[in-house]
């Protein structure tokens, strides 16, 4: 494992991810000592910059956040020059984009492991917390039911792409104009199918909800596409997540969110506020997850 642009590129190694992430949560390490982790972010972020920094920083390394200003990615100069010049200072590279081509061609250019931390296709580190929490609630995942309702988006394809590896069904609900690309659906069902789990889409809410062991959602306007907002509220309001929809799923279910979380939206207060609730914990294990990840990858090279 080098470059981690797809959940896909963690593969069969996200149950070791899970299961160090739960081993070193606590603990300090050296294994990045005198390492350093550039943070490339072309958008906005509370968690995923905090949560690889303080990684990074648990880990023994040192963070550099370098903003949208900085670096104009394929602006200022081309993808391919920002990842040849970075690869002679630093030691690994966590990069927030528009485009996946644009990751792809970072990782194809850089002599450093290259993580993606989101792009319009996928939100890799995303699901590997996700998985860690339903993992940390449940105490196991083979043969659990993993609801994702509303927008077909880079979230939602990560899970429906990691999901198979640890024996995870999945049902995603969205509007019919919303589904995750094709692309990625043929690549699930594919993975379901060699794993043999399964792998359900629908654009009934209720059904995939049902008897769910958790239950998830994500924002209906992802950054990048606000100018769609006005259609895209109208398209999702039969996907809100709100305590009919949980009382679908088992009694036991949790709410997952990657956050950030629009009240009244993707879901009602009552929901992401109430017992059932778990995207605190599910933000926490962000850290957790890339510590683990970048541990794996540095233990690797
Ligand atoms: N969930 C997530 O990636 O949050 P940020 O956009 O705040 O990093
Ligand atoms: N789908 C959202 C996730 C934010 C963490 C977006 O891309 O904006």
């Amino acid at each position: 494992m080098k470059h981690v642009v797809s959940i896909t590129d963690v593969g069969e190694r996200i149950g070791e991810v899970l299961s160090t992430a739960q081993e070193i949560r606590h603990k300090r390490m050296d294994v990045m000592d005198g390492k350093v982790l550039g943070l490339l972010f072309e958008k906005p972020s509370l968690r995923t910059r905090v949560s690889f920094e303080m990684a990074v920083r648990q880990l023994g390394g040192t963070p550099i956040y370098l903003s949208p200003q900085e670096i104009q990615m394929g602006v200022r100069e081309p993808i391919k020059d920002v990842a040849n010049v970075l690869s002679g200072y630093i030691d690994m590279i966590a990069y927030r984009g528009f485009r996946n081509q644009a990751t792809v061609e970072l990782a194809a250019n850089s002599s450093i492991p290259v993580i993606n931390a989101l792009d319009d296709a996928e939100h890799p580190c995303q699901a590997l917390a996700d998985f860690l929490t339903i993992l940390d609630s449940k105490g196991d995942l083979k043969g659990r039911k993993l609801a994702y309702l509303g927008d077909g988006n880079n979230v939602c394809n990560s899970l429906m792409l990691g999901a198979p590896y640890i024996g995870l069904d999945i049902a995603v609900a969205t509007p019919k104009n919303y589904r995750p690309p094709v692309v990625v659906i043929q690549r699930a069902e594919e993975l379901a199918r060699e794993y043999g789990t399964v792998m359900e889409l629908t654009t009934d809410a209720d059904g995939a909800a049902a008897d769910a062991d958790a239950v998830y959602t994500d924002t209906w306007v992802s950054m990048g596409s606000e100018e769609e907002k006005a259609t895209r509220l109208k398209a999702f309001k039969r996907y809100q997540v709100d305590d009919r929809i949980m009382d679908m799923a088992q009694d036991d279910a949790i709410f997952l969110h990657c956050l950030p979380a629009h009240r009244g939206e993707e879901v009602s207060s009552s929901v992401i506020d109430g017992p059932r609730s778990a995207v605190y914990p599910e933000a926490e294990n962000r850290l957790h997850a890339q510590k683990a990840l970048m541990k794996l990858i540095s233990d690797d090279i």
